[in-house]
């Protein structure tokens, strides 16, 4: 079974389609990475995928695990194990990003029927991942994301990942802004979430973070569909040639 399938999906906003007729499989366990233009539309799928609502889903479908993903709510989805990491993660003054990691590890606990995480385990397991990803304890205990530096908003969505688990991660360039080290621990971190039960899909305009993450595919996306599909090969064309061949 394809763990996430979209098929022959457009997608507009204001009169503007900005998704247009894509198809993109990934099967349990793969890794994949979407690469493009700046506004060719990468956002706008993980947003798609993830719930957001003020799209306007012309055709298409998505299925996760066979499941029609575009009639679940964004937290059913999040509940059935997928997770996106933002390109821009919000700020929410107010929301202690402890209580909310927590929160929304206990609502995942309670649709696997678990019960709530002990506030010692929890602080021992969220420790353990702060110490992975070298962040400052400091982090938990301030509001969500308010007044974090670019690289620890950054942090803290994949500290969210590592916490919760999914079965599909949807990284949105997690690695911009990232310094050299950061990108080798969040790398390594990501790499360390990936099993063969666990699909990712990286939306990344660098090579950079593809040579410490090898994907089973790249696909080039260049106003709203995919033109292209390959191997690591393809990013170090990239690299070398931009988009102009693509007529960008
Ligand atoms: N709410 C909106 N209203 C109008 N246009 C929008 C809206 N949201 C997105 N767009 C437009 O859709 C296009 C695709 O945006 P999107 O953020 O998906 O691009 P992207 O591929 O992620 O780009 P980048 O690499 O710069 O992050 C852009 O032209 C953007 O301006
Ligand atoms: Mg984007």
């Amino acid at each position: 079974m394809n763990f996430l399938e979209i098929k022959n999906l457009s997608v507009k906003i204001q009169d503007k389609i900005i998704i247009n007729d894509f198809n993109l499989t990934i099967a349990q366990g793969e890794i994949h990475a979407l690469m493009g233009p700046n506004g060719s539309g990468k956002s706008t799928l993980a947003y798609v995928l993830a719930g957001k609502p003020e799209y306007e889903i012309m055709h298409g479908e998505i299925y996760f695990e066979g499941k029609d993903l575009l009639a679940l709510s964004p937290q059913m989805r999040s509940l059935q194990g997928l997770f996106l990491a933002m390109q821009y993660p919000v700020d929410i003054p107010g929301l202690n990003n402890s209580y909310f990691i927590k929160a929304a590890v206990n609502a995942h606990r309670k649709t696997h029927g678990l019960q709530e995480i002990d506030a010692v385990d929890f602080l021992d397991a969220i420790k353990s991942k702060l110490a992975l990803l070298n962040m400052p304890e400091s982090l938990l205990h301030r509001a969500l994301n308010d007044g974090f530096s670019g690289g620890e908003k950054k942090c803290n969505e994949i500290l969210q990942l590592l916490m919760l688990e999914p079965k599909l991660a949807v990284l949105d360039e997690t690695d911009s802004g990232l310094d050299i080290d950061t990108l080798k621990i969040v790398a390594n971190a990501i790499k360390m979430h990936a099993n063969p039960n666990r699909s990712t899909l990286i939306i990344t305009h660098y090579q950079r973070l593809l040579n410490y993450i090898e994907p089973d595919k790249i696909h080039i996306m260049i106003d709203g569909k995919i033109v292209e599909s390959g191997d690591k090969s393809l990013a170090h064309k990239l690299e070398s040639q931009g988009y102009s061949v693509y007529g960008k």
